[in-house]
């Protein structure tokens, strides 16, 4: 197999001097192209009193305001576009679960940057020129399916367009067309799983040896949980429609240690979630995407609400790289002041004896006091007693890692609704 660094790009060898010089001069031009072309960021910019001519180094866009999900929504669909529509080659657009979805769009430069960010991923993950990758990411307005696709090409790669869905199907292609690479969520992964024993066909005796997951948080646990299960490698792929989609950054898997985010195209902060002040590196934070290198939709400082911090490059030692993100500000339950995110059940339940990796938070209200319930389901071959154990050990943990009463239910197996793509683990049952 050819090693990783005989196939690099020439932007993934660049020293860390060459890479700031190189963010600088596009940032600028990046800043000019959407003061000039979006009056969205022309007012913006200007009522902060500041203009593109202003940075004069990386430091200096921390001058510049943030761009929200809020902003992308009241310019729907065309008014976050610095391009004439003609010139767009494809929308993409969150399905938006309440009110207006947002639309992204691709210049023809657009696509092809982001297919080669996709296909230095795929390297970076351990996939090489000529290996058949089966991507089960949705096709469609999510941009999991189409960008994982474009990449795996730009590759060399063969590509299996499964996308998400006909669970069944999925195995039996898997078995035929012997993909070496698959792209999915880690939830779906899972699903398929449970086909995998269903139809009694060994998952660690499968053609795959890479397993490329994203698009929701998953845990240090589930990278066991899943290597184990299906003898693979399993690395993290981070990215989101507003930056690009998938692709924005990428676990090497000599290292899996954290995801080196592809500077020369996506700028990364870390800031206070609550001042917005940029925070030093290292420190936790929210992290904000400044767009290099795009031409339809410019992206300024776009809060993501995911939380991270960055650290310096390994892998590849220019480009610094992002902690796993453990949950997004918006996911976060506060329970009687307690902070508390899915992942940190995730780690739990996924270590507790007896209990399937299948679970979901309900939350209710008593009184005026909210109530989290674990629903996990029961390994099937947990007897009463195991199950039984399982819940007090659950709730334990819980309550001496997170420091907040829950309660726990252990269900019969293959009763909590399974995943096709994203999963969603908080199940919200209070009144409005
Ligand atoms: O989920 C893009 C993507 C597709 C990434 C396939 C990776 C693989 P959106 O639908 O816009 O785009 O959702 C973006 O999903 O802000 C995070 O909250 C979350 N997310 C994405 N990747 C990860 C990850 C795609 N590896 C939102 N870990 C982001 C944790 C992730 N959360």
């Amino acid at each position: 197999m050819a090693q990783a660094g005989d196939l690099l790009d020439p932007a993934e060898r660049l020293g860390v001097e060459e890479l700031r010089a190189l963010q600088l001069e596009r940032l600028r031009a990046s800043l000019r192209q959407a003061y000039d072309h979006v009056p969205f960021y022309r007012a913006s910019f200007d009522g902060a009193g500041v203009h593109p001519d202003d940075c004069r180094s990386l430091a200096d866009l921390s001058r510049f305001p943030f761009t929200t999900k809020a902003d992308l929504r009241d310019h729907y669909p065309y008014g976050m576009f610095a391009v004439p529509r003609e010139r767009i080659r494809r929308l993409h657009a969150s399905s938006g679960t309440t009110g207006r979805p947002t639309v992204v769009g691709y210049t023809e430069g657009d696509l092809s940057m982001w297919a080669d960010v996709v296909a230095r991923s795929i390297r970076a993950a351990g996939g090489r020129p000529g290996d058949t990758v089966h991507v089960a990411y949705g096709y469609g307005l999510f941009t999991g399916g189409l960008g994982a696709h474009y990449g795996a090409e730009r590759l060399g790669c063969t590509v299996i367009p499964a996308s998400g869905g006909m669970t069944a199907r999925q195995v039996q292609l898997i078995q035929d067309l012997k993909p070496a690479v698959i792209m999915v969520t880690p939830s779906y992964m899972l699903t398929l799983l449970d086909e995998f024993e269903r139809q009694r066909v060994d998952p660690r005796g499968t053609s795959l040896r890479v397993g490329i997951f994203g698009a929701e948080p998953w845990t240090e646990r589930m990278r066991q949980e899943i290597e184990e299960r299906f003898a693979i490698d399993a690395v993290d792929m981070y990215g989101l429609s507003e930056v690009v989609g998938p692709g924005v950054a990428q676990e090497c898997v000599e290292t899996k240690d954290g995801l080196h985010l592809w500077e020369d195209h996506f700028l990364p902060e870390v800031v206070d979630p609550v001042t917005g002040g940029v925070l030093p590196e290292g420190e936790r934070g929210e992290l904000v995407f400044t767009s290099l290198t795009k031409e339809a939709m410019p992206i300024v400082r776009y809060r993501t609400r995911d939380l991270t911090r960055l650290l310096p490059g390994t892998a590849r030692a220019a480009f610094r790289r992002m902690e796993k993100v453990t949950g997004r500000s918006d996911d976060m339950v506060i329970l009687r002041g307690v902070n508390l995110f899915p992942t940190q059940i995730e780690e739990i339940v996924l270590r507790t004896p007896g209990v399937a990796p299948h679970f979901q938070l309900r939350l209710t209200r008593e009184g005026r006091m909210d109530a989290l319930t674990v629903r996990a389901e029961a390994r099937p071959d947990a007897d009463t007693a195991t199950r039984a154990a399982a819940a007090r050990s659950v709730e334990a943990a819980v309550k001496d890692g997170i420091g907040v009463s829950v309660g726990v239910e252990i269900v019969d197996p293959e009763t909590l609704e399974r995943s096709v793509g994203k999963i969603r683990r908080i199940v919200d049952l209070r009144p409005r």
